[in-house]
């Protein structure tokens, strides 16, 4: 699949997530077969620019390319000028949040909101497309209620306006995360248009991926929240697409020795403070499924010191490896 001139390696997506995946999260999903992982949201106003969150949150250093940042924001004319800025920081690609549920994104009605106002998505889309030299993608939902999906009609408004490629979550903004993502909403799409479609929601084991991939016909799969934790997934379901065959699951000495990575990672961006803090759910969502993950957990949590973290998350799993 292309993006642009980018050649992906595989359809395979990491879904954003703010808060989850910033730069070592992003790192670690792309070496374990993710082909893109878009970045958290960026918000679109100027003046958040220099805030320490906007500024952690667009640091790519030593990430390969390509480079998807994703911008939020209301304003045609904002949206372009920080498409245009962050192109001009390394982005090779601009996605656009169209796909958030909350209210407000950052103060501004935001994010999937903006599927009620059809025009205004044709303006925002048009001005940041000619922008920027670099491919415009669009992230949605599949329109404002489970009564009023217009993802067709937006996902014609992004093509018309040489949007390159559109990811759909298979909720509308009103499910929020309720019940079950739908996929023939994606389908649909998917038979009317033809830039490249990718279909979220919901997606837990490489079954789902190729069942999700069959049902709606799309080009490329995005997990978000099957992954926390488990970034082997797009290893997983990379090599089951490509063989039908399931890879064993990885061992617990793999596992630590991403987790210790992930850590590291963490520490590095945000500091050692900040970094243990944000970590804290990394660990739990690693152990979780593990021996004595829970009251390793419970125990993990209580530890503020980053290093003594690190080392007890070391000495858990050579408790385990034992
Ligand atoms: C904690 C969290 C943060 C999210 N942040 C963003 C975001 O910054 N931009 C965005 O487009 N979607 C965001 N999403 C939505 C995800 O990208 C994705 O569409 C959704 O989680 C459904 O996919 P999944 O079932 O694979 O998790 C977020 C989701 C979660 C759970």
């Amino acid at each position: 699949m292309k993006i642009g001139a980018h050649q992906l390696r595989n359809g395979l997506f990491v879904a954003p997530m703010a808060g989850i995946t910033d730069r070592p999260f992003r790192r670690i999903a792309r070496r374990m077969g993710a082909a893109l992982a878009v970045s958290e949201m960026i918000s679109s106003r100027p003046e958040l620019r220099e805030s320490r969150k906007t500024r952690l949150r667009r640091d790519h250093a030593g990430e390969p390319g390509p480079i998807s940042v994703q911008i939020a924001g209301s304003e045609p004319q904002m949206l372009a000028e920080a498409a245009r800025y962050n192109a001009e920081l390394g982005a090779d690609i601009i996605d656009i949040n169209m796909g958030c549920p909350a209210k407000k994104v950052c103060n501004v009605s935001a994010g999937s909101a903006l599927l009620e106002d059809e025009p205004l998505v044709g303006r925002i889309l048009q001005a940041v497309v000619a922008a920027v030299d670099v491919p415009v993608t669009l992230k949605i939902r599949t329109g404002p209620a489970p009564g009023r999906r217009n993802a067709v009609r937006v996902a014609r408004i992004a093509e018309d306006a040489g949007v390159q490629a559109l990811a759909i979550h298979g909720r509308s903004r009103a499910d929020l995360f309720a019940g079950r993502a739908e996929y023939e909403t994606i389908a649909e799409v998917k038979s009317r248009v033809r830039i490249p479609v990718i279909a979220n929601g919901d997606v837990e084991t490489p079954q789902d991926a190729k069942r999700v991939l069959e049902q709606t016909g799309a080009d490329g799969i995005m997990v978000g929240r099957a992954a926390q934790g488990r970034p082997w997934l797009f290893r997983a379901i990379a090599h089951y697409l490509e063989t039908g065959r399931h890879l064993p699951a990885p061992r617990a000495p793999e596992i630590g020795a991403l987790l210790v990575e992930h850590l590291e990672g963490l520490y590095g961006l945000y500091g050692e403070e900040q970094g243990a803090r944000v970590a804290r759910k990394h660990i739990g969502w690693t152990v979780r499924d593990l021996p004595g993950g829970e009251a390793f957990r419970a125990e993990v949590v209580r530890i503020a010191d980053a290093r003594a973290q690190q080392r007890a998350v070391d000495d858990y799993f050579a408790r385990l490896a034992a």
